[in-house]
This record gives structure tokens, C-alpha cells and sequence, in this order.
């Protein structure tokens, strides 16, 4: 078989959501398990946090109708909505939590409550306090809000907003977000839902009912490196995904020697190259710089030369026991107990984490790695696991 695989750690993920929660006490923290659990597989992830996860959230009704039907029973919450009429039957009788941000989407599930007499919804209206993506604008909550919560068809109205710059230390604008949702909330008196991992971890008067951490839950450090609080996050959370692969050739090289596809890389002195099973037809990215780090034996080494769509070549001339079959880690954490953060390679190809992890294509197998088992955890201290939330 080829040897690339990641291999994801559940009981980190489990680890990191109780993070979530420890940084959150008094919060609810729904689950974002959207893009396939950010490339971990969501039906996995899910799963591994179904004894504790007080909801679950997720882009679409196709992502959520995927953890339902595996069995997953706790609320569902559709971020960005319904985006067609046709969704509406289900979403009101197999009880999906639904997001609403534009005046249609109320006007139809208002609507279509008429045909369900005996479903009730609940349902997150989502204001645009600044991101300037999804939402009402400031003015028009109240009335949406009164509209649904004197519909007998509503059981439940959250308040939600997504911040822009909650990683950013001091950041203006999210001071001023902050500023109008909480005064909307005081003056709607509805449970909030506003904080993702950065806000989540760092930003206590954003906490309110409910947390929505997403990449934080993957291990990745959400904070800005300059951020008071980037070291105690990094010790705080663990990697879920290990990239994982193999040196499958060996060249030695003169100086002077061109290195792969356009020759970008020209060896200065004689070089040893390992060839290693995994490129960008595997979602590895193909901007990673020269130099990009990469684990070989649990060492640090450096890609030398273009990634190419099967393979990518890294130079082990410092590694002198480095040699075909060595274990190479792309990121995440090596057996030999050495961790290559998926922020830092992200960094050297220009992007940020998300787009690394959620980038790994269906072709690379996942291997699922969980030694505590649920009920060995169940003591688990945390309360609220398949909570509901308080109706308005
Ligand atoms: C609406 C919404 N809430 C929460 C999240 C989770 O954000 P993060 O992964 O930064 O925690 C996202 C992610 O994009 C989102 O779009």
C-alpha cells in the first residue's frame, strides 16, 4: 500500500473540546463539524463526541443529514441555514437547528410551520455586528426576533454573530462587535451564541450560552503568535491530525544538481534527497516554500524543490540514517513524541491551517487511533452532553 495516511487522534479531539469547555465554563460549546470535520472525517469525529458535544454544527443540511442518519442525536445546527425551499420539510420534522440571516429565509420557514402544526423549531438568528458576511443589520433584529418568538411554531430563539478579528490582539473591530451584539442581547433578553475557538479561548465577555468552536478542536492554536495567551493555548491543546508518510527513494546528489519540476531548487553541495509518497494531488499544498519543515525519523528537515502531484523531495543530508522507508511527518506528532505544527508549515505556503487540513483529499486514508474509550471518560466531569438549551 502507499504509505501516506493521516492518522487522527480522537481522544485529542476529545481532549481539545473539553478545552473548549474548560475556557468556557459557564457555555454550552456546540461542535463545529463542518467540511468533513475540517478534513478529520466527520462521522468519526462526531461519534467520538457524541457523550459530551451539546450540539453539533455544520455548514449544510446535506452535512447534517449525514450525522444524523450514522445515529448522531444531539441538536444539529445548519451555520448558514437553509438555501432552498426544498430543504424546509425536513429541516422543521427532523428538528434541525437552523441559522437564519436573511428575511426570506424567515418569511419561508414561518411559512411552512403552518403545514407542521405539531413541530416546534428552534432556530439562531444571526445578526451582522461588523464581519459584513451573513446577518441582519443591528436594527432589524428585534423585529425578526419578535416575529419567531410570537410564532407558536418557534420553540427556541437563539441570538448569533460571527466575529472577524477575534484572533487579533486589541483588534477595534471586535471591540465594537462585541459592543453590539451584547447591548442587542441585553435588550432582546435571548441566549447568545457568538464565540468561535479565538473568542472561545481568549475573549470572556463574548462566551455567553453557547460556544461554537471549530479549529481549535483540531488542535490548532486559533491566537496570533503576538497574543498574550498563544503559549498557554499551545501547551493546552493537542494535535488530531498526523500526515503521515514514507521516504520512497534516495538520490545523492553533486552541487550544481536541479531538484524536481522547473529545476527551482539547484543543490549548493553534494545533497541527499529522500523522495517522499505524498504531493499535492493529495491536498499537500503546492506553494510550500523551499525550506517548508517536514519530519523525517521524528527530525526536522526541509523540502527541497517543488512539490509535485504524487511525491515531494526533502533534504536528508543531515539525517545520515534517513534512507528508503524512514517515516517522514508532513505535520502533527511523531511517534518518536516530536510535534510539526500545521500552523507553521501553513506559514510557508502562504495559507493558514484550515486550508491545509481541510485541503487532504479523500485519496489519503484515514486511520482512526482512540485508546480511552468512551466509557472509561464517562466520568467525565463536564454536565452537559446532549443539553437542549433554555427555551425563550
Ligand atoms: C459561523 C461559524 N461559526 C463558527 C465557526 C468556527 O470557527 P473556528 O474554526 O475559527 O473556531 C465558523 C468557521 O468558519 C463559522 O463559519
Amino acid at each position: 500500500m502507499r504509505p501516506l495516511t493521516a492518522h487522527i487522534d480522537l481522544d485529542a479531539l476529545r481532549h481539545n473540546y473539553r478545552q473548549a469547555r474548560r475556557y468556557a465554563p459557564d457555555a454550552r460549546a456546540m461542535a463545529v463539524l463542518k467540511a468533513n470535520a475540517y478534513g478529520h472525517g466527520s462521522l468519526a469525529c462526531a461519534h467520538a463526541l457524541a457523550d459530551r458535544a451539546s450540539a453539533m454544527a455544520v455548514a449544510c443540511l446535506e452535512e447534517g443529514q449525514a450525522l444524523r442518519n450514522s445515529g448522531i442525536q444531539c441538536p444539529i445546527v445548519l451555520l448558514e441555514g437553509f438555501f432552498e425551499l426544498g430543504e424546509l420539510d425536513t429541516v422543521i420534522t427532523d428538528g434541525y437547528w437552523s441559522v437564519l440571516h436573511t428575511r426570506w429565509q424567515v418569511e419561508a420557514l414561518l411559512d411552512r410551520l403552518e403545514r407542521w402544526p405539531q413541530h416546534r423549531v428552534t432556530v439562531l438568528v444571526k445578526c451582522d455586528s461588523g464581519m459584513h458576511r451573513l446577518g441582519f443589520a443591528p436594527e432589524e433584529v428585534g423585529e425578526i426576533c419578535r416575529l419567531l418568538r410570537s410564532h407558536p411554531g418557534v420553540e427556541q430563539t437563539l441570538l448569533m454573530t460571527h466575529f472577524a478579528t477575534a484572533d487579533t490582539p486589541d483588534s477595534p473591530l471586535l471591540t465594537s462587535q462585541l459592543d453590539t451584539i451584547t447591548t442587542l442581547q441585553r435588550q432582546l433578553d435571548l441566549p447568545g451564541c457568538f464565540a468561535n475557538s479565538p473568542a472561545t479561548l481568549s475573549v470572556p465577555a463574548s462566551r455567553h450560552d453557547w460556544v461554537r468552536p471549530g479549529v481549535m478542536l483540531y488542535g490548532v492554536n486559533p491566537l496570533e503568535p503576538d497574543h498574550a495567551l498563544h503559549g498557554e493555548i499551545d501547551q493546552a491543546l493537542k494535535p488530531v491530525m498526523t500526515l503521515e508518510s514514507r521516504i520512497i527513494a534516495v538520490r545523492e546528489l553533486a552541487a550544481g544538481e536541479p531538484i524536481g519540476y522547473g529545476a527551482r531548487h539547484v543543490t549548493r553541495h553534494p545533497t541527499r534527497v529522500g523522495v517522499v509518497a505524498c504531493g499535492y494531488g493529495d491536498g499537500y499544498d503546492r506553494h510550500a516554500r523551499e525550506g517548508t519543515p517536514i519530519l523525517v525519523d521524528g527530525q526536522r528537515a526541509a523540502i527541497a524543490g517543488r512539490v509535485s502531484m504524487d511525491m515531494l523531495t526533502v533534504d536528508i543530508t543531515g539525517i545520515p540514517d534517513a534512507d528508503i522507508g524512514s517515516r517522514v511527518t508532513l505535520w502533527g506528532r511523531d511517534v518518536s513524541g516530536a510535534v510539526l505544527n500545521v500552523s507553521e508549515v501553513a506559514q510557508w505556503c502562504d495559507t493558514i491551517a484550515y486550508t491545509l487540513l481541510t485541503g487532504i483529499l479523500p485519496r489519503v486514508p484515514r486511520q482512526y487511533h482512540q485508546v480511552g474509550a468512551p466509557d472509561a471518560l464517562s466520568d467525565d466531569p463536564l454536565p452537559d452532553a446532549g443539553a437542549t438549551g433554555t427555551p425563550s
